[in-house]
């Protein structure tokens, strides 16, 4: 049987074909200088694709590289060798598809909860008569109403959180990397916030690289979990995460498939006993 012809494929654009990964990490080498000037390797030979839509979390110690992966996807930082591609062509090229969210609550303090929303959406220079319309429902989506005047200090974790979200969402990227975005937030905010964040993925099929220290959270949310081996980081396992979705945690967490995955991960992560 032929394969049938892509027509995104006609117009010469490797950009929008389907088999062409929406990130794609080509042995890729990062260094930092030392303090002495001497270069060091935090990244080793990383060679790493995502489909379009794929949920796709990379675990590691402390140190391994995986914010500095990030950074390399976003156009932060330049590798010392290899590639980084979205769509096939260099991150350069792909800033403005690119969205990211971390840790640390990176909202603008002195603004309020729909003015931080409203940043995302002006970066997305989306015509200003629907910047509005677009910033209200983004705050009915994220379950903000009542809120949206509130300043950070107001909120309580989860919800800077979701309004750090919305920013994300408004400014409307083809990809998200995030960084432990729900690494400051307890357990069940944390939970909670995964829900969330499975609702706007499932809606939206966005390619997600998602970092955590959270090796049940990276299999209860992900298609696919990454190891990376301590610093310089490399990958070493590449687990597909199939169960179906929608999953409920609670019945999750008691599947001896889940807690062998999440085993093997803790196994490859080759911690120091305490
Ligand atoms: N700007 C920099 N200059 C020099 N070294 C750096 C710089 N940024 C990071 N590093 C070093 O590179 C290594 C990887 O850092 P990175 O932040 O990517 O780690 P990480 O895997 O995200 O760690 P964590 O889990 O603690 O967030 C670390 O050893 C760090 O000290
Ligand atoms: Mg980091």
């Amino acid at each position: 049987m032929t394969k049938p012809v892509n027509p995104q494929k006609l117009d010469g654009h490797a950009s929008s074909g389907h088999d062409v990964p929406k990130i794609s990490l080509r042995n890729l080498s990062v260094t930092y200088p030392s303090g002495d000037g001497t270069p060091v390797k935090v990244v080793q030979d990383v060679s790493l694709d995502v489909s379009p839509g794929q949920f796709v979390s990379i675990v590691g110690p402390s140190g391994c590289g995986k914010s500095t992966l990030l950074r390399v996807l976003s156009g932060l930082l330049e590798p010392a060798s290899g590639t980084a591609l979205v769509d096939g062509n260099p991150v350069t090229h792909a800033k403005d598809r690119v969205g990211f969210m971390f840790q640390r609550d990176t909202l603008l303090p002195w603004a309020s909860a729909e003015e931080n929303i409203l940043v995302g959406a002006e970066l997305a220079r989306i015509p200003p008569q629907y910047i509005a319309e677009r910033v209200k429902s983004l705050i009915g989506f994220l379950r903000l109403a009542g809120f949206e005047k509130n300043l950070p200090h107001q909120l309580s974790g989860g919800m800077r959180q979701r309004v750090a979200l919305g920013r994300l969402l408004a400014y409307e990227p083809e990809i998200f990397l995030m960084d432990e975005p729900f690494g400051a937030l307890d357990s069940q905010t944390k939970s909670a916030m995964g829900r969330e964040l499975l609702r706007i993925w499932t809606e939206h099929r966005r390619s997600v690289l998602f970092v955590t220290h959270d090796i049940e959270e990276a299999v209860t949310l992900s298609d696919r979990v990454v190891v990376l081996s301590a610093r310089p980081g490399r990958v070493k396992l590449d687990v597909n995460v199939d169960f179906e979705r929608p999953r409920d945690p609670k019945v999750l967490r008691k599947d001896i498939r889940f807690i062998e995955m999440v085993d093997r991960i803790w196994s490859a992560l080759d911690l120091q006993p305490i």
